[in-house]
């Protein structure tokens, strides 16, 4: 067996052996396949797809080709979620204090936002004295102890997904269903949860653009789960907008506190109910998805869930007094009203370039390691759908750095598409897959 044989295969269109994939993934972490085998090998698979099984086989390949973490120690059925990723995506401060308060554990190990999406860990990190690295022993203890923790992936957690996800970065193999599913699949599956709750993004400002293609992905990541011995529920939501209306991460920290004290915006809440809901279901506390939704529904009502949140927050070091004003602790220095120059309905929103705009005013990063801004972004005020009149405010740009807000004050025009009739209405849920 070689790699230059593996990578002929599959250029080929032949299924690929458990065995050949194993292979082929040991010599990339090892240092036997080269980056430029790999990225011949990614682009052969961009083309020639993967059947299921072997989807499911570089899952487990590669959630086995590093350290994976030992979750025994935590009492229950431990859940986990994902997201593939969007704009203003801000459900894990949601969700995951709303199970705990259900009493089902989530120990959570989240990532940091790179190009124009979001990350938790960044999100978390704006509120003032907030630890994301625990060790695993604090880890463990205060799941068994409050049931949540919500901590950045360290240590050696599927090395071979770095190395792939690197490479695919930059050889424009990342949109390609089996890849998307197997790297996703494999960090779940190392992060040791025995129930995963996946929220795959449909639309402009996600990875999948249409319906068809996240369905295929989302039967695709529940079919890896069952492989590997965990049950995985798929939501597909909507992504042709932002999701609620504040983009940023102190704002998107704020608007969560609101969600969970019952003033959040429709969409984040009811998106947020339906994951918790999957997730407190797969967790065992009710036996039915419709209990499990009227079991958190009660908890975020009643202010369960917001008290939770407080009692993580205040559990890693954050300074939980202030999580009802957080947008305000640190604001932004600047600010710019965007209002409309025309009347119309807004018939679609350039999701993407709303996130890269916000990613360049400092609150995201190009690269891997650039610090950010906590306390720049946007909030929207007006969102699809919507009918606008002239010098109705759009939005409200927030940013330390004149230079910067200039830039996005000139690029915001261009994320509206506009309409004289009223769009057709998209839900926010768009679908479930379940095992
Ligand atoms: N997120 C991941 O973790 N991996 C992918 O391939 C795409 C999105």
């Amino acid at each position: 067996m070689n790699a230059e044989n593996i990578i002929r295969s599959k250029r080929d269109g032949r299924e690929l052996t458990r065995e050949e994939i194993e292979y082929f993934i040991k010599g990339l972490v090892g240092g036997k396949v080269a980056d430029y085998q790999a990225a011949a090998w990614a682009m052969a698979v961009y083309f020639q797809g993967m059947t299921r099984r072997e989807t499911s086989d570089l899952a487990l390949a590669m959630a086995y080709s590093g350290e994976v973490m030992d979750l025994s120690a935590i009492e229950g059925i431990k859940v986990d979620k994902h997201s593939t990723g969007g704009v203003g995506d801000k459900t894990t401060p949601v969700v995951v204090p709303l199970c705990a308060a259900a009493g089902v554990p989530v120990a959570k190990l989240s990532g940091r936002g790179l190009g124009f999406t979001g990350g938790t860990i960044d999100k978390f990190e704006s509120i003032p004295g907030f630890r994301t690295e625990l060790s695993q022993q604090e880890f463990i203890d205060q799941v068994n102890r409050i049931k949540a923790a919500v901590i950045s992936q360290t240590g050696n957690l599927v090395p071979a997904d770095k190395i792939l996800y690197g490479i695919r970065d930059v050889t424009a193999t990342v949109d390609s269903i089996p890849l998307i599913a197997s790297s996703v699949m494999s960090k779940k599956i190392a992060s040791g949860a025995d129930g995963i709750v996946l929220d795959i993004k449909v639309g402009q400002g996600a990875f999948m653009k249409d319906l068809d293609s996240a369905t295929e992905l989302a039967e695709s990541m529940v079919a890896i789960g069952l492989q590997a011995g965990r049950r995985v529920s798929a939501v597909l939501s909507d992504m042709n907008r932002p999701l609620g209306q504040a983009i940023g991460n102190a704002l998107e920290i704020q608007e969560a506190v609101d969600t969970l004290r019952g003033q959040g915006p429709g969409d984040l809440t009811e998106l947020c109910l339906i994951l918790a809901s999957h997730m407190v279901y797969l967790g065992g506390a009710a036996p039915s998805i419709e209990e499990a939704h009227a079991l958190v529904k009660g908890l975020l009502a009643s202010g369960q869930g917001y008290s939770k949140l407080c009692e993580m927050v205040a559990a890693q070091g954050g300074q939980a007094e202030d999580l009802e004003r957080i947008a305000t602790v640190n604001p932004a220095r600047l600010q710019a009203e965007i209002r409309s120059e025309r009347a119309g309905y807004i018939e679609s929103l350039v999701t993407d370039e709303i996130g890269r705009i916000v990613m360049r005013l400092g609150a995201g990063r190009e690269r891997t390691g650039e610090p950010i801004d906590h306390a720049v972004g946007v909030k929207l005020y007006r969102k699809t759908g919507d009918l606008v009149e002239v010098n109705d405010t759009l939005a409200v740009i927030m940013a330390n750095d004149p230079g910067k807000l200039e830039v996005a004050r000139k690029a915001w025009p261009g994320v509206y598409n506009w309409g004289d009739e009223p769009p057709l209405s998209r839900p926010i849920i768009l679908g479930t897959v379940s095992d």
